[in-house]
């Protein structure tokens, strides 16, 4: 995996996804603050993030790397026109990697061609969050103690919402039983469902998901995604949808968790924060261990 990019979790095995995985466990618990000694790490935000870059940030700093980089593409010279070609050509030159979210699906996959440094997807779009899913998966594997055969249940914006995508290609690689809960406006788009029938793995899609919810071991939540609307009266019609109480997890699991990548907006109701089932900021987290151990394997550190 040295020196390759990360633009997409299909561009890793499921062998080099648990690699990552351990990698994580590893950071989690020998920080290895000289690792990035001499390095450093170009973050180009060409959208809103907190979790994603403050964490690839933390965890470049941690390792004793440098961080520079925009977290607004208004402050750069893309407000006179310069190209995304030209920019990370540019910045190629400045770094060892280079981590870049834009609006644009595909955009990650371009960057990567045309850089002369290995890019790491930070989120293209409503196409993938590579980076978030590994933290998704180390955060499932910690909890449940595996990633096979688990029951999950995506709830929300499954249209719209990269990390779903990426978490249900990586979950495919563990017999998941995919449960779909969405307005049928934001219906798991088709391309991922085919990818489920090639598989032979079960999914099943649901308005309302009240009465099915004890059968989770984890329920991922997400925001509905105002950005990619065009039309502000549709995203009106479905903000709303789903708020999940505290009250809803008395018959769940034992050991059943809540994700959600964050933010939120109202999805998931303050009252179930103090609740042992509520893992997301715990989630956040792990963000740190999970990009430390992406980090150190794309620039092939031991
Ligand atoms: N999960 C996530 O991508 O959060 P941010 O948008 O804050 O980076």
């Amino acid at each position: 995996m040295k020196y390759k990019s990360l633009v997409s979790i299909n561009d890793y095995s499921k062998k080099e996804i648990l690699r990552i995985l351990d990698l994580a466990a590893e950071f989690e618990e020998h920080p290895q603050p000289q690792l990035l000694n001499g390095k450093v790490v170009a973050t180009l935000f060409y959208e809103p993030s907190t979790r994603t870059r403050l964490s690839f940030e933390s965890a470049v700093n941690r390792l004793g790397g440098r961080v520079f980089g925009f977290t607004d593409s208004s402050s750069s010279s893309v407000t006179k026109g310069e190209t995304i070609k030209d920019t990370i050509k540019t910045v190629s030159n400045y770094c060892d990697l280079i981590v870049i979210r834009h609006p644009l699906e595909g955009s990650a996959l371009y960057a990567s061609e045309e850089a002369t440094v290995p890019v790491i997807n930070a989120g293209d779009g409503a196409n993938q969050h590579p980076t978030q899913t590994l933290l998704d998966l180390y955060s499932i594997k910690k909890t449940q103690g595996t990633l096979e055969d688990l029951n999950i249940f995506l709830v929300g914006d499954l249209k719209y919402g990269r990390t779903v995508h990426s978490l249900l290609m990586a979950m495919s690689h563990f017999n998941t039983t995919f449960n779909f809960i969405s307005p049928k406006e934001l219906n798991m788009p088709d391309e991922y469902k085919l990818h489920l029938d090639k598989l032979g793995l079960k999914y099943y899609e649901h308005l309302d998901f009240t009465e099915i919810i004890s059968r989770a071991d984890i329920v991922y939540m997400t925001r509905v995604q105002k950005e990619r609307f065009s039309d502000p009266m549709e995203y009106e019609k479905v903000k709303n949808v789903y708020v999940l109480k505290n009250s809803m997890l008395e018959n769940t699991k034992s050991n059943m968790k809540v994700l959600h990548p964050l933010p939120r907006v109202n999805e998931i109701h303050t009252d179930v924060d103090k609740n042992k089932k509520a893992y997301y900021f715990t989630q956040a987290l792990n963000g740190v261990y999970a990009r430390q151990a992406i980090i150190a394997s794309i620039l092939g550190l031991k």
